[in-house]
């Protein structure tokens, strides 16, 4: 009878548990998507609800938002192979409970043999095919460096932290519509730059439900859960991206990997109307020209303006354009060029900035030529909070949709084509239109820019706004218009969110537009003299906004992004 008691005692036990989520194990095959939660203790927003999944469940284990960072940036290299990857770089910014702000940079950098005019013909002209589309465009990857710099502020064993990848790269997932979608585009060009077709190639169409499974990626996973840093760096692994860029002329090499290491950078911080913004310090430009952004339009009374009238786009843009043209001269890697970012956001040098602004007239870029934005603007962003007051922002990204499109044979995972932010040539755009001088010239080693903007808002020393987005160069744009939505204009997170957004870069002198935004704003923008772009989805903004002791998290309804708390 007791042998009985103590049975149903410990199956009892078993089941509170499980069902309390400390053995929770991740089954892709699932997931509810969520667009807006509201949670108590701790949340995770990211471009898969199966990632922000794994992430919640490691703060169920006690976790902090860091272990639910690396977790949850582990998942997105399986099931958001897009963006997701241990082949790129990114950038986080960690905020800690006991108020100690971080900046960890695992961009990548240019290998030891890429030069300066690497990408020109011999009539000197740019090629942006081999800076895009090609082996010699893929940079030495951070990603994975990055995770282990951050582990330093982590609880739990890395084991821990990526056996959710593992698992979800072991035994499949099933594919989101976005998801399906993007493979079906890029099919063409990964049999184009593959010899043997990878796993993201099958001969019917994905359709949304189908099942990828990633055994290559899932032994790779293996190795780095077994062998750390070096089980992706060096050994088989290294071995194998080094023989994959030697058959294919690429430049990488094993002592390029070796001697890749993240780094640990002093943030962005600024105070913007009582709240504490954190962001990212160069080699991103994100964290300048967010500054500049938010410093020069409150100059100009934006808090006394509405969202989408024609006063504040008009400001918004003018803003925006003197910030791009700032970072296409001055801004580049930090450890290669002096650049005066004490000058580029001091409110003496704003103000002259904005010294020929002008409300009622359109500014103009001239003199410079055009540049063009395609689509494909393919890097992710995650937030994560925990109970305790912890938050991390992270931003990581292939470059374009799929990275360079070179999958490593052996290795199962795809490498980014991040050379193209570099600047090719002085005033040639690259493939977000973004033009770049001498700050941004290729050197060997060197990082290239970037913009990225994963950025905390704090209140009082405690996280209040995570945000962050992918989008190319349109991303400070973004995260400088959520900011000023939810503090100037009083939106709440949802309402940041899902507004159209809008973005100006200097060079194209145009104002692009999301397909929804206001009508009479854009003819009374073009009544003035400005160029409008309509165009498709800017970003895919994810959003934590904490507040009075709730967590609101946001999942951008521009893709499969989802929301996961408790
Ligand atoms: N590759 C996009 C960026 O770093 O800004």
């Amino acid at each position: 009878m007791n042998q009985l008691k103590t049975l149903v005692f410990l199956i009892l036990m078993y089941v509170l548990i499980s069902s309390c989520g400390h053995q929770q194990k991740i089954n892709g095959y699932h997931f509810e998507t969520r667009k807006e939660i509201e949670v108590r203790r701790g949340a995770v927003v990211s471009a898969s609800p199966i990632a922000s999944q794994v992430g919640v469940s490691i703060l169920r284990q006690g976790g902090n938002a860091i272990d639910a960072a690396i977790a949850t940036q582990l998942a997105l290299a399986v099931v958001h192979p897009s963006a997701g990857n241990i082949g790129g770089g990114g950038f986080s910014i960690i905020h800690l409970k006991k108020g100690q702000n971080i900046a960890i940079d695992f961009r990548e950098k240019a290998p030891g043999g890429a030069s300066r005019d690497m990408y020109l013909d011999s009539n000197g002209n740019a090629q942006l095919n081999l800076s895009q589309n090609s082996p010699l465009a893929v940079g030495v990857p951070g990603s994975v460096a990055g995770i282990f710099a951050s582990m330093k502020y982590a609880k739990l064993p890395f084991k821990k932290l990526i056996q959710p990848a593992i698992d979800l790269a072991e035994n499949g997932f099933v594919l989101a519509q976005g998801e399906a979608e993007s493979l079906n585009d890029i099919k063409e060009h990964l049999l184009k730059m593959n010899a043997v077709a990878p796993v993201y190639v099958k001969d019917s169409p994905w359709k949304t439900g189908d099942t990828l499974i990633q055994k290559d990626l899932a032994n790779t996973l293996k190795r780095m859960r077994d062998y750390g840093a070096k089980g992706f760096y060096e050994g088989e692994t290294g071995q194998l991206i080094a023989a994959q860029m030697k058959k294919d002329n690429g430049l990488i090499t094993e002592e390029d990997l070796k001697n890749y290491q993240a780094k640990e950078r002093s943030p962005i911080v600024f105070d913007y109307k009582g709240n504490t913004v954190v962001s990212m310090p160069l080699p991103s430009s994100g964290g300048i020209i967010l500054e500049q952004m938010l410093k020069m339009s409150a100059m100009e009374n934006l808090g006394k303006m509405n969202y989408g009238t024609l006063a504040s786009v008009q400001l918004m843009s003018e803003v925006e354009r003197r910030a791009f043209a700032d970072r296409a001269k001055y801004l580049g890697d930090p450890d290669f060029v002096k650049v005066p970012v004490k000058t580029l956001v001091s409110d003496a040098y704003l103000k002259k900035r904005m010294s020929d602004y002008d409300p009622n007239k359109a500014g103009n870029s001239k003199d410079t030529k055009e540049g063009y934005i395609i689509e494909g603007e393919e890097t992710t962003h995650f937030d994560v909070v925990d109970k305790d007051g912890n938050a991390v922002s992270v931003t990581t990204t292939l470059n374009g949709g799929f990275g360079s499109g070179i999958v490593v044979k052996g290795a199962g995972f795809l490498l980014n084509n991040e050379m193209d932010d570099f600047s090719a040539k002085p005033g040639v755009p690259n493939m977000f239109g973004a033009v770049g001088g001498e700050a941004n010239a290729i050197a060997p080693n060197k990082r290239m820019l970037s913009s990225m903007t994963p950025t905390i808002v704090l209140k009082n020393n405690q996280p209040y706004i995570v945000v962050g987005t992918p989008g190319g160069t349109t991303i400070p744009t973004s995260v400088y218009q959520t900011i000023v939505d939810m503090v100037d204009f009083k939106m709440s997170p949802k309402q940041a969110v899902d507004s159209p957004k809008f973005h100006q870069q200097w060079l194209p002198d145009v104002i692009f537009v999301e397909k929804d935004f206001n009508k009479n704003t854009i003819e009374e923008l073009k009544k003035m003299g400005y160029k409008i772009s309509v165009r498709g989805s800017i970003g895919r903004t994810e959003v934590i906004e904490v507040k009075d002791k709730k967590i609101i998290a946001v999942a951008d309804y521009r893709g499969d992004d989802g929301a996961v708390g408790y």
